[in-house]
């Protein structure tokens, strides 16, 4: 089955890039959030991020326009053409209970074979989908950030993902000009459980007086070629993101490994939060 239409719920960072790779992508893409202002915002977002892609010539300029006419921002889910939505892709704040509400006020809408997709960052899959009335639809779909420049699609299976459901988003992921990449449902899937204890370990360092963050930052990005160094990433991520994904790893792994380091809390506790609180390990 062809995916042509997508409804996004949550319009925050994760949210309103997924909107605008679907959009651009050709599908009519819903976007829904709680907060109204949060739409407004998202949107304005979108057009610039496409408006900066339109201007290095990454994209034509008849595909960003035909992507802002692709998105419908919908106050209310009444607003939705649901016959025709194929996917709906949530991207709300890390809590199973807020994401299992969420899904009991869309299920019973979607049609019959209508995917069911969560960008979550830790939560299990497989007790997410069996909170829905269609856990062989629903599946986990990783997007990393900022979306439109990330390649990858992390694709994670739950225990009752049927194939057809893998496939079809194996195929939106590329139609959205990602790579998606399958992976099975344990915590911290493998980009989070890989990328946490490096950040939490960086933490460590700062906290022992090994080095400073500036200096911490440079020598992973000078030798280890990172793009960010891990302090500046958790930033960018949210020191609050990275604190949760840890606290999930260690529960649900049971490792004492993935103890998350004492300053981590600290800051979260003080929100120093990163650059969206305009301070973290670096000020903003
Ligand atoms: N849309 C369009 N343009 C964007 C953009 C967006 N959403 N976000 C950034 N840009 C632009 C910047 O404004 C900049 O424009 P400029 O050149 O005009 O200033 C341009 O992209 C590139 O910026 P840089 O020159 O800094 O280029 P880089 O080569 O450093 O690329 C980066 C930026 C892609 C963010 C790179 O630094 C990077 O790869 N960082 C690591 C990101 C990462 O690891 N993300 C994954 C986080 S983990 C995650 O998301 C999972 C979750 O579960 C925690």
């Amino acid at each position: 089955m062809k995916i042509e239409s997508a409804l996004i719920i949550g319009s925050g960072t994760m949210g309103r890039g997924i909107a605008q790779v679907a959009a651009t992508a050709g599908l009519v893409t819903y976007v829904h959030d709680v907060n109204a202002e949060q739409v407004k915002k998202a949107l304005a977002e979108i057009e610039k991020s496409l408006g900066k892609l339109v201007e290095k010539g990454k994209l034509p300029a008849d595909t960003a326009a035909s992507a802002k006419a692709n998105l419908k921002t919908v106050g209310s889910l009444d607003e939705i053409n649901w016959p025709k939505v194929g996917i709906v892709i949530e991207a709300i704040y890390e809590n199973f209970d807020a994401k299992v509400s969420l899904y009991k006020q869309v299920h019973d809408k979607l049609p019959a074979g209508a995917i069911l997709a969560s960008n979550t960052s830790s939560i299990s899959i497989t007790k997410l989908a069996a909170a829905t009335n269609r856990p062989a639809q629903f599946i986990g779909m990783h997007f990393f950030n900022p979306v439109p420049l990330m390649t990858l699609v992390e694709v994670i299976r739950g225990l009752q993902t049927d194939d057809a459901t893998v496939s079809a988003v194996e195929a939106l992921a590329k139609q959205m000009g990602k790579n998606p990449l399958r992976c099975h449902d344990m915590p911290g899937f493998v980009s989070n459980r890989v990328l946490m204890p490096m950040i939490n370990e960086a933490a460590f360092a700062l906290m022992e007086g090994v080095a400073d963050a500036p200096t911490i930052d440079e020598i992973m990005k000078q030798g280890c070629n990172f793009p960010m160094g891990p302090l500046t990433l958790a930033d960018f991520i949210g020191v609050d993101v990275c604190l949760n994904i840890l606290e999930v790893l260690h529960k649900d792994l049971g490792d004492p490994k993935f103890r998350p380091c004492p300053l981590l809390r600290k800051m979260v506790d003080a929100g120093w939060l990163g650059r969206k609180s305009g301070r973290g390990f670096h000020q903003y």
